[in-house]
């Protein structure tokens, strides 16, 4: 198939790009600089300059590519993670899931392309009530009043608008995705908040990338939640992940602190976070992660 990827040479675009390479695909891959053309170019793609944000631009590369499929994986959520100021920390990357998302739509409604995948987001933002496990059948938190959370409503409807598919990705690690929060574990910056007891899903970004490539191959339709077996805690993933990187325990902080310190999304997460079930996806996708819980994956698959 001819593939697009809005965002190759970002961290799931660098798995993602050689997975559909390797297995027979012709891709077209996108970067902001022209500086990373290389970079594509050497994972076998075509590769394209695109700014996500603007709709001649968008028009533009999509126009010329004539893909069979549009793949958008872009964000901009590098840099220290700013849970306190977390539309500040996610602005860039709202605009790409709102506007950027239209732009890639309307550019395949007129390139009469008939495939789209989309990144979602599912890690610990299921609605709050009830089991701590969530399928695709249960609504996304609706009381995340904040952009971020708006932004992936928004990206969600337009692309069922379109028939698309969206992979609700869960928390990803791996090379690129989670060095800055390994870093906040080893300062000891990353405390369990309360109890603890909030939920998060994790996915190496290899098993991510091999879902999307499923998605693309079945064309499947709809919402899959992309996460491991093993939905879990805080209070148990966070010590782990801090032996794994060879950091001490973390600290615990009271909810009153941790509100005040890194305000209320931090809190949310680390003690009422729902995380995911990957049911769905194991069955109508095929798709067996590689790293079926975050316990080997933080073990093997981090760095
Ligand atoms: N808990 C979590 O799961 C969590 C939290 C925070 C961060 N992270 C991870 O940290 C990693 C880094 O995040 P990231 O999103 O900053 O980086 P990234 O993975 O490097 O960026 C994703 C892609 O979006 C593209 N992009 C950005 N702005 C664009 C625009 N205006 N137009 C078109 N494409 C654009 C980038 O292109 P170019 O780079 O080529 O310009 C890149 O290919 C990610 O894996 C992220 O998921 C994970």
């Amino acid at each position: 198939m001819r593939v697009f990827v809005a965002g190759g040479a970002g961290a799931l675009g660098r798995r993602l790009v050689p997975q559909l390479v390797e297995r027979g695909h012709e891709v077209i891959a996108t970067t902001t600089s022209a500086s990373r053309l290389g970079l594509l170019e050497r994972m076998g793609a075509e590769a394209v300059v695109m700014d996500g944000l603007d709709a001649g631009s968008v028009a533009e590369a999509v126009g010329r590519a004539r893909p069979e499929v549009i793949v958008h994986q872009m964000t901009a959520i590098s840099g220290k993670p700013d849970l306190k100021n977390f539309d500040r920390w996610f602005a860039t990357t709202n605009r790409l899931r709102t506007e950027g998302t239209d732009h890639l739509l309307a550019a395949a409604r007129t390139n009469g392309v008939s495939q789209f995948v989309a990144q979602g987001y599912a890690a610990w933002n299921g609605i709050r009530e009830d089991g701590w496990v969530k399928t695709e059948e249960d609504p996304l938190d609706p009381r995340s009043t904040g952009q971020a959370a708006a932004a992936i409503r928004h990206l969600e409807a337009a692309v069922a608008g379109f028939g698309g598919t969206v992979l609700r990705y869960g928390a990803f690690y791996g090379p690129g995705a989670s060095d800055d929060q390994a870093e906040m574990v080893r300062k000891r910056q990353y405390p369990i908040v309360g109890d603890g007891a909030g939920h998060c899903s994790w996915v190496h970004l290899d098993d991510a990338a091999g879902a999307t490539v499923l998605a693309v191959e079945r064309k499947a339709t709809g919402v899959f939640n992309i996460v491991d077996d093993e939905p879990a805690p805080a209070r148990e993933w966070l010590p782990y992940l801090a032996r794994c990187v060879g950091a001490k325990p973390p600290m615990r902080v009271p909810v009153w602190l941790a509100r005040l310190l890194a305000g209320p999304t931090a809190v949310t997460m680390m003690t009422e976070g729902r995380g995911f079930s990957n049911a769905k996806a194991r069955r109508e996708l095929g798709w067996q992660p590689h790293y079926a819980s975050w316990r080997q994956g933080f073990r093997e698959g981090l760095a």
